[in-house]
């Protein structure tokens, strides 16, 4: 198995290499949540680099409900469809493939944002985070319901505006992710208790997009290997929830981990061992993919071709994930499929000072700023300083926007 090779979705569709670009918030959005050329211009330069997946930055269900300022939204009666349909055609309708990432943000929507989040239960994020989020309101079965015809909805359009696929994304402590763990879903009804209760709303959304799309366009899903939160989702409860998604048809399983309170999605090592090894979270990949039919993704910590292949030969996984190696160099898929063995610069921001780096989201504010460059039909810059994407941000959204981690 080569990273050029193709690979057949169950759904019968066919991604041309096992390369994707993992989703990336992009923060662009013009006034109203439409996405303006920017967008064009910075997937243009993916495409250009050959990815065979290309998953968008999430892109909210909700315009209520944001994780940032500038996300793009898909809701009823927002007239973006010509913006959307004007991203999608980055590709020119194929060979690879555009999804559109769907989100809701549960609880992790900052206060600047949302006043009164909605969550499956009334539960404060953790100290010191509960001071730069509100504490959500209980959603009731009837804003349950409604969550879920958002994220039908929301596919609905990405497939009319020409877009391949969609994910739902159901890592990194948002909404999805919060009804799957016991520690913030406390709920007493068929919502929540068992595992088999708390995956419901997944199962549900999940069904509700493939009643909308049909059988033959690709569905995926980013979820969380473990949330590496004491109380929280169990690497053996997301085995369960792979399988039972991959039972119903999903086409695709992200492998992922953590949220806002154990961000380790970036590279905070969860064991020694993940430190030898590249990527973060292949090992407990390895336990869910013997348990699904569906092809495996895993993204956090890929950086050179040998790695790569190695896991794709050794059947580890089917698709390697990608984030910030693409945002520092959009064609080192196309460098990779050429079978160069080379290796991404990423490597550990700092500002040089402890608390700065505590205080700012550096590898998120850094690579936004990156995108943003794109976004302009500009190359990334390497070299960029910290500290000028330390400044552009505060002095694009203000000090609020920055006090979060993801
Ligand atoms: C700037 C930035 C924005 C991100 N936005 C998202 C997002 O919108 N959705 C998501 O699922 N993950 C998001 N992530 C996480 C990445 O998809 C990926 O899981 C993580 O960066 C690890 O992969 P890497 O080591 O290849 O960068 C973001 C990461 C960065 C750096």
């Amino acid at each position: 198995m080569k990273l050029s090779n193709s690979l057949t979705l169950p759904c019968g569709s066919i991604l041309p290499n096992r390369l994707a670009k993992s989703a990336m918030s992009e923060n662009m959005a013009k006034k109203g949540n439409i996405p303006g050329p920017e967008f064009y211009n910075a997937y243009k330069l993916w495409v250009q680099g050959e990815t065979g997946l290309i998953i968008t930055g999430n892109v909210m269900i909700d315009s209520r409900y944001k994780g940032e300022p500038n996300n793009v939204v898909i809701e009823q009666g927002l007239d973006n469809k010509q913006e959307l349909k004007n991203w999608s055609q980055v590709t020119k309708g194929g060979p690879l493939h555009l999804w559109v990432q769907l989100n809701h943000p549960g609880k992790q929507t900052p206060k600047f944002l949302t006043k009164e989040p909605v969550a499956p239960s009334a539960i404060s994020l953790a100290p010191p985070l509960d001071r730069m989020f509100n504490c959500p309101k209980e959603l009731s079965e009837q804003e349950i319901l409604e969550i879920i015809d958002r994220f039908a909805f929301a596919s609905k359009v990405s497939k009319e505006c020409g877009f391949q696929g969609v994910q739902i994304h159901g890592a990194h402590g948002y909404l999805v992710s919060q009804f799957l763990s016991s520690s913030h879903n406390k709920r007493e009804d068929q919502w929540g208790g068992s595992i088999k209760n708390r995956m419901r709303f997944v199962t549900e959304v999940y069904k509700a997009i493939r009643k909308e799309v049909g059988p033959k366009f690709p569905i995926g899903i980013k979820l969380n290997s473990a949330d590496f939160n004491k109380g929280g989702f169990t690497h053996e409860e997301s085995i369960l929830v792979a399988k039972a998604l991959s039972t119903l048809g999903i086409d695709l399983i992200e492998i992922s981990g953590g949220s806002y309170e154990k961000p380790v999605m970036t590279g905070i090592p969860i064991k020694d061992s993940t430190k030898k090894r590249e990527a973060y979270f292949l090992e407990y990949a390895r336990d869910i993919k013997k348990v699904v039919q569906c092809p495996i993704m895993v993204t956090g910590g890929f950086r050179t071709g040998r790695f790569m292949n190695e896991a794709l030969l050794n059947n580890e996984l089917d698709l390697v994930g990608l984030a910030r190696p693409l945002c520092l160099n959009p064609n080192f898929s196309k460098q990779l499929l050429n079978g160069e063995l080379i290796e991404s610069q990423v490597h550990p921001l700092t500002s040089g000072f402890k608390m700065l780096d505590k205080l700012f989201p550096l590898e998120i504010i850094w690579y936004t700023m990156q995108i943003k460059r794109m976004g302009k039909g500009k190359m990334p810059n390497p070299n960029a300083n910290v500290y000028s994407a330390i400044l552009k941000t505060v002095f694009e959204t203000g000090m609020e926007s920055i006090k979060r981690v993801r």
